[in-house]
């Protein structure tokens, strides 16, 4: 039955009949580095000349398939095209699941990071399937590899999935109360509170700028709270931006630009995706995760540019532009979280082209003034093959946002240093919280890479995931 959402429970049965045990009957697959590689001298001579006669070189995420002795496949070699592929490509096995025929693997190989190679592959079998008649998928299941928790890879697949879904689903499907939703399936079955504001409810519980961006949008803007962990925990508190659809509002986006703008509440999937790894987890924190869900929309009554806003904190907001609503949105909702000087707060957050121009899709820049904090989450990032990049607060740029009516503009004239311009806006509203780290996501894989789909991709949740583990002691 089409145009059903998965659920936590679906997603989950999902992964787990990708996963045989240890020791069931599978094909092996072997890791070669290159077309010397001495692990080829584990094969027959049949297998070896058969890869003579391929001409397989062992290239990076290339997939060749062994006849087996007597009928059918023999085995398969995946190319790392180097020995030190997991540093490279952490989840290089994700190459496999699309190009491998329905069947039971195992991977045969000496591996470095067995739970990574694992999650690679589930990362890799992912379908966004809600909207197809019939699935058209095969299944290639893998044997769970020594070493590799089967709790700890499906928590980390489960929550990229649920990222991706909700990514992936259309705004005609995903508006902001079908995230509250989303968030309140998630808070159900982790025992969270959740609180939401909404409507007119934001104008009387002091939320005025999630209030402008969304009003003109006939479906209802609202912000909302979730809490989990005990209370007395480090308070952790992260912001995901949920814009459901960015059109620019009257600052309207040109169609080419707009195009992929449901993927405007990447930032809430990322931090809904960490979220319930920190609750899988159990990690000792206390979680808090504010979205801010709204429809930057195009009506009578839009917010425009040129019109000055008052925030939560009281700064008055002059409006340069009204397709920079993202950080507009987060201000509030930062300004809520700092009210309770969090130990730590994130925001994560699909706010700029600019940071695509600066790194590329793959590459989210992170903003923090605390160096270690900063080393630790790359250091997280690079681990588990979920990147960060670090970019400044550059404060001679913070004059940039001078208004000259009201407290501060939102954007800079010109487009220079547009990622960090966003990010020292946001930086204003932060005036309590302990430790302060900014995130600016593409939230989607432009071209299918091994273990990553075309399509929606909740950076930076792993990453983050991790960080805590170590931070926490408990990994
Ligand atoms: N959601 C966009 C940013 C975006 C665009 C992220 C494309 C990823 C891909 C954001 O709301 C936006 O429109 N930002 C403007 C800001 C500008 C008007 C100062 C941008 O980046 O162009
Ligand atoms: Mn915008
Ligand atoms: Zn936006």
């Amino acid at each position: 039955m089409p145009n059903k959402p998965m659920t936590l429970e679906t997603t989950r049965r999902f992964l787990e009949d990708l996963l045989l045990p240890a020791g069931a009957e599978a094909l092996p697959i072997h890791l070669i580095a290159s077309a010397d590689d001495a692990a080829l001298q584990a094969l027959s001579e049949a297998e070896r000349a058969w890869v003579e006669a391929q001409d397989w070189s062992g290239k990076q995420g290339s997939v060749l398939l062994l006849p087996g002795k007597e009928e059918g496949l023999g085995g398969v070699l995946l190319g790392t095209g180097s020995k030190d592929w997991p540093a490279q490509v952490p989840l290089l096995t994700g190459a496999l699941p699309s190009a491998l025929p329905a069947g039971d693997y195992r991977l045969a190989s000496p591996l470095a990071d067995p739970e990574l190679a694992t999650l690679g592959f589930l990362a890799g079998s992912y379908r966004f399937t809600r909207y197809k008649s019939a699935d058209g998928g095969k299944t290639t299941r893998l044997v769970l590899p020594d070493g590799a928790s089967k709790e700890q890879v499906l928590a980390l697949a489960g929550a990229l999935y649920v990222g991706r879904d909700l990514i992936n689903t259309p705004a005609n499907d995903l508006g902001p109360a079908e995230l509250e939703t989303a968030v309140r399936e998630l808070a159900t079955a982790f025992d969270a509170s959740i609180k939401v504001t909404e409507g007119s409810g934001l104008l009387s519980d002091n939320f005025p700028m999630i209030h402008a961006v969304g009003r003109a949008s006939d479906r209802a803007p609202r912000l909302i709270d979730l809490r989990w962990g005990a209370e007395h925990a480090p308070k952790v508190t992260i912001v995901g931006k949920g814009i459901c659809f960015d059109t620019g509002g009257l600052d309207i986006k040109p169609g080419s630009a707009m195009a992929l703008m449901k993927k405007d509440m990447g930032g809430a999937a990322a931090a809904l995706a960490f979220l319930l790894l920190v609750m899988r987890a159990k990690l000792p924190v206390r979680l808090r995760v504010l979205i801010p869900a709204a429809e930057n929309s195009i009506a009578g009554n839009a917010f425009r540019p040129g019109d000055v806003l008052t925030s939560r904190n009281g700064m008055t907001v002059e409006i340069g532009n009204t397709d920079a609503e993202g950080r507009l949105v987060l201000a509030d909702a930062i300004s809520l979280a700092d009210e309770e000087a969090p130990d730590y707060l994130f925001t994560i957050a699909t706010l700029t082209g600019a940071a695509r121009v600066a790194l590329g899709p793959d590459l989210p820049p992170l903003y923090t003034d605390d160096e270690e904090l900063a080393e630790r989450l790359l250091a997280s990032g690079r681990t588990v093959g979920d990147p960060l990049w670090r970019m400044p607060f550059w404060p001679p740029y913070d004059k940039l946002l001078k208004s000259s009516i009201a407290d501060v503009n939102h954007i800079a004239e010109g487009s220079f240093a547009g990622s960090i311009i966003a990010a020292l806006f946001l930086k204003r509203f932060v005036r309590n919280a302990k430790r302060f780290a900014h995130l600016d996501i593409f939230g989607w894989v432009p071209r299918e890479q091994p273990g990553r789909p075309q399509g929606g991709e909740p950076q930076a949740a792993r990453a983050l995931f991790d960080f805590f583990r170590r931070e926490l002691g408990t990994s």
